[in-house]
């Protein structure tokens, strides 16, 4: 699916470059002459927009480490004076923690746009499975980072989330001394976490480039589902089209970005995190950030530790398979009806099941997470399989031209009143 290359070096530098690397001539195929689905929406501009948010947790990831230091007596404090005394200190913290909730925010509606319109089946498995392994690494990485301010929330937190490992059974105990680095959560696995959090967006950053690789092999999908046929009328070169569309939905969302960080900076954080980590002190409330409310609602619902602990691993790992649980032939949940308003209740019950996460886990609370927990797995392992068998598909276009020109089609006689309407 690479755009044939139309690149020709002309300056002598260039030509030198190109018959020993031919890096620029790689670089245009995939971003300048790539063929693109003429037909996509905006909700195709979220993996620039997560590129670009990658970039910016590095980046700001790597200043904010000039003036953190990893060890349970300064820790906290020296994220105070990251936001007191460092110049423009607050704008980098603030921009990391808001920016690591705008990550996962892009990443599901980037996951939510792949299931609507199929774009986990054939051809592009191998690019979804990659997608799960970055979603697992940022989850990794949010977890550990958030360990760093050392405040309360990290303390418990970080408590409550690797004693989940004692329920494995015999060598549940030993593995969690061994990830504390001792007898409980401690400078040691500040460390450690503090390690891993700066090595893992580089290992995100690596899969990305596998995950764009195979995006690139594979073209990519659109909402009718349909492959390209026909790239001159199906297809539109990346540049300009998809560069300026994509840099659009960066700025916006850096717009929304921007409300988070200058007029409400802690709206989604937890204050209990501005109260230094104490082992004395135990919070009313450990809840951990927004975005791992849904899978904590699973661990809750169950009423075992071990099965709690198997539930919330196997809710992600159930995505893996997917290309093979979903039997239907077509890809786009536009010509798939019933699958439309299924994947509604889908997003529905995900939702249901982060607001529960925030909520503490007794009474009417627990027997709700127990309910939505036992459809979200029922989505993928049995109505998803039977769906693809009994469904009755709409027709599909025979190409994506054909979509789009039958959808922007002037109704007869339309053409002559809005000719007539604009003099
Ligand atoms: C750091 C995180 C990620 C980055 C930077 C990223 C980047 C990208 C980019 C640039 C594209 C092409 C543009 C687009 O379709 O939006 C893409 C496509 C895709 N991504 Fe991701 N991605 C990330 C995470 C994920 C995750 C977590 C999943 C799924 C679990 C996933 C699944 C897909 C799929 C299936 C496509 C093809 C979509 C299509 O062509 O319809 N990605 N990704």
């Amino acid at each position: 699916m690479h755009g044939h290359s139309t690149y020709v070096p002309q300056s002598g530098v260039t030509k030198w470059l190109e018959s020993r690397l031919p890096i620029i001539s790689l670089l245009h195929s995939s971003f300048v002459a790539f063929p693109t689905p003429r037909n996509l929406n905006y909700l195709w501009t979220f993996g620039a927009i997560l590129s670009f948010m990658l970039v910016a947790q590095i980046i700001t990831g790597v200043v904010l480490v000039m003036h953190y230091t990893p060890h349970v007596t300064l820790a906290f404090s020296s994220v105070e004076h990251i936001m007191r005394d460092v110049n423009f200190g607050w704008l980098l913290r603030y921009m990391h923690a808001n920016g690591a909730s705008m990550f996962f925010i892009a990443v599901y509606v980037h996951i939510f746009r792949g299931l609507y319109y199929g774009s986990y089946k054939a051809p592009r498995e191998v690019l979804w499975i990659l997608g799960v392994v970055i979603f697992l690494l940022m989850m990794a990485t949010a977890f550990m980072g958030y360990v760093l301010p050392w405040g309360q929330m990290s303390f418990w937190g970080a408590t409550v989330i690797t004693n989940l490992f004692s329920a494995l059974p015999f060598v549940g105990e030993p593995i969690v001394t061994w990830l504390w680095g001792g007898f409980s959560v401690d400078n040691p696995t500040l460390n450690r976490f503090f390690s891993l959090h700066y090595l893992l967006p580089f290992m995100i950053a690596g899969v990305v480039i596998l995950h764009i690789w195979a995006l690139h092999h594979v073209g990519q999908n659109n909402p009718t589902g349909v492959e390209i046929k026909d790239i001159r009328k199906d297809s539109v070169p990346f540049t300009p089209h998809a560069t300026i569309k994509d840099l659009f939905g960066v700025i916006v969302f850096f717009i929304l970005f921007s409300w988070f960080l200058f007029y409400t900076p802690n709206f989604l954080g937890h204050a209990d995190n501005y109260i230094e980590a104490n082992p004395l002190v135990t919070p009313a409330h450990i809840v951990p950030e927004w975005y791992f409310l849904p899978f904590y609602a699973i661990l809750r619902a169950i009423p075992s530790k071990l099965g709690g602990v198997i539930a919330m691993f196997g809710s992600i790992a159930v995505l893996a398979f997917l290309p093979w649980l979903d039997t239907s032939k077509v890809r786009s949940a536009v010509y798939r009806p019933l699958y439309k308003q299924l994947f509604w209740v889908f997003a529905a019950v995900a939702v249901g099941l982060g607001y529960l996460g925030a909520m503490p886990a007794e009474g009417g609370y627990v027997i709700a997470s127990r309910i939505l927990t036992a459809y979200y797995f029922a989505h993928f392992l049995i109505i998803l399989p039977l769906l693809g068998l009994v469904e009755k598909t709409k027709p599909l276009p025979n190409s994506i031209a054909e979509a789009v020109l039958a959808k922007h089609a002037p109704a007869p006689g339309a053409l002559a009143t809005s000719r007539g309407g604009e003099g």
